[in-house]
């Protein structure tokens, strides 16, 4: 966490508490096997690395088997290299179309026995081609509370029409974008002189609290379904 999400965390708490109900535990036991996970990321990583600390502190019952990036640059591979996780780059730029960037990431999971796959700040659309190989087992996290807000602007957006609550939303990956069932949400304040910055850090302090939960969620359900 920097100094900044550290300050907004202390002075602006949340209006919904992501803590897990009393039927939280019932209803998702811990299995007697950790979820495997593909974190797929483009950017900071931040996200990445809350998934990695909660795993890695027992908090979240999952290993994350690889983190794809497509961006060169991002500083999700230095956090990889950091928790030594097997990192793969896919430059979407060497790809003509969507489809066959897409193809190429599910090979990368298979090879690596990917079942959930985790979007944390993956900027590129997926298509079907994905979603249909990992039908219900794709979540993305996104900066507002859906459906409000969709899109790459979304906080710009909350912020443009003066809404004074927003949050972060995390929802499985259906073909249209933003629009998959939502597994949880948390809200926070937005204030008067709020700018970009400052919202989205108030907004991704709750992101690192809700995304760990949200993965034992439906690692829950993929569990009971691969028991079946
Ligand atoms: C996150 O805040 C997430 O909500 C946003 O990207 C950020 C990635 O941050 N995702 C989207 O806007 C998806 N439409 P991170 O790289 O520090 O995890």
């Amino acid at each position: 966490m920097t100094n900044d999400q550290r300050l907004n965390s202390e002075s602006s708490p949340s209006f919904i508490s992501p803590a897990l109900p009393p039927s939280f535990m019932a209803e998702n036991p811990p299995a007697d096997r950790p979820i495997r996970l593909g974190i797929m990321a483009s950017g900071s990583g931040s996200n990445f690395e809350a998934i990695a600390a909660a795993i890695f502190s027992g908090q979240l019952h999952a290993k994350i088997q690889v983190m794809i990036y497509n961006n060169p640059q991002a500083r999700v591979l230095e956090r990889a290299n950091r928790w030594q996780i097997p990192a793969v780059f896919h430059n979407h730029r060497d790809y003509k179309r969507r489809e066959d960037l897409d193809a190429k990431i599910i090979e990368t999971l298979h090879e690596h026995d990917v079942e959930l796959v985790v979007m944390a700040g993956w900027m590129r659309i997926m298509t079907p081609v994905l979603i249909d190989a990992f039908s219900n087992r794709i979540l993305n996290m996104h900066p507002s509370l859906l459906p409000s807000f969709k899109g790459g602007q979304a906080v710009e957006d909350a912020i443009a029409a003066g809404v004074k609550i927003s949050g972060c939303t995390v929802h499985l990956v259906a073909a249209e974008v933003d629009s998959g069932k939502i597994l949880m949400q948390a809200a926070v304040p937005v204030f008067p002189n709020d700018t970009r910055e400052s919202l989205h850090g108030r907004i991704q302090v709750q992101e690192h609290r809700i995304y760990p939960l949200a993965i034992a969620i439906a690692a829950g359900g993929i569990h009971r379904r691969s028991a079946r």
